[in-house]
């Protein structure tokens, strides 16, 4: 944006930590995360497919999953799909572990660190659709270096979706509905698939909610649902 400060750096301004986990939390954490955690490999890339037991039809990406609610119903729905999860706040990562251990879910691979570091390290065209619901939204101006949608992340997700992939985007700040419009539209490698309203007011059924939706919902703030297509 014109005159927004810039912030190359790759610090993680967010929280890594809230209260302390409950005992079965910090059990899965120990016993489960390990499983399921993604490991960057020392040099080259990593092929997404291969993490998963069986080679799934296609890979989703969440950036900053939360508590993992909409990661683990996508999961669940989709079986035949491999999803991968990003979130460095410790209580969230074990909040969607706990969904992973009920539900069985045995498709779902967790990057529990800076998702920047895992895109870097992926394939060019290696995801079939990628996630970034309510991120933090940074609304004051000198911040917004930390809006994690930014020309050198869009390039990144450019790199790595396939021709045809989808990206979703929600958030309930208009400030960072604005961001995301002005920096997506003018995107060589995006298209806004939106024709009309209803296309962004409502989110659809293929859609799961997240907490931080249900939350801006209960403090009175309308979120927006946008889709683009990787051209
Ligand atoms: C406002 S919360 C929204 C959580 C969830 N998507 C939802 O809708 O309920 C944003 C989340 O993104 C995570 N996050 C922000 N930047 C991230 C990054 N670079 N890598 C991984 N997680 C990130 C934060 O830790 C936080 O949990």
């Amino acid at each position: 944006m014109p005159g927004a400060k810039r912030c190359d750096d790759r610090r993680f301004y967010g929280r890594r930590k809230g209260r302390p986990l409950r005992q079965g939390q910090q059990h899965l954490i120990d016993a489960l995360l390990p499983k399921l955690a993604i490991e960057l490999p020392a040099s080259g890339k990593l092929d997404p497919q291969v993490l998963f037991s069986h080679k799934p039809d296609q890979v989703w990406l969440e950036i900053g999953f939360g508590g993992g609610e909409h990661l683990a119903e996508q999961a669940r729905s989709h079986p035949d799909v491999g999803l991968i999860g990003c979130e460095v706040f410790l209580n969230g990562i074990a909040t969607l572990l706990t969904q992973v251990s009920s539900l069985g879910l045995a498709n779902v691979r967790v990057y529990p660190e800076d998702a920047r570091d895992l895109l870097d390290a992926l394939p060019d065209a290696s995801l079939d659709r990628v996630f970034l619901l309510f991120p933090d939204p940074w609304p004051k101006r000198r911040h917004a270096g930390r809006r994690f949608i930014q020309p050198a992340n869009l390039d990144l997700l450019a790199r790595l979706m396939k021709p045809g992939a989808e990206l979703r985007v929600a958030s309930d700040d208009p400030v960072y509905v604005g961001w995301a419009l002005a920096h997506l539209v003018r995107h060589p490698a995006f298209a806004w698939t939106a024709r009309g309203p209803g296309d962004w007011r409502d989110r659809s059924p293929d859609w799961p909610g997240t907490r931080y939706e249900s939350k801006a919902l209960r403090e009175g703030r309308r979120p927006v649902f946008l889709r683009f297509t990787r051209r």
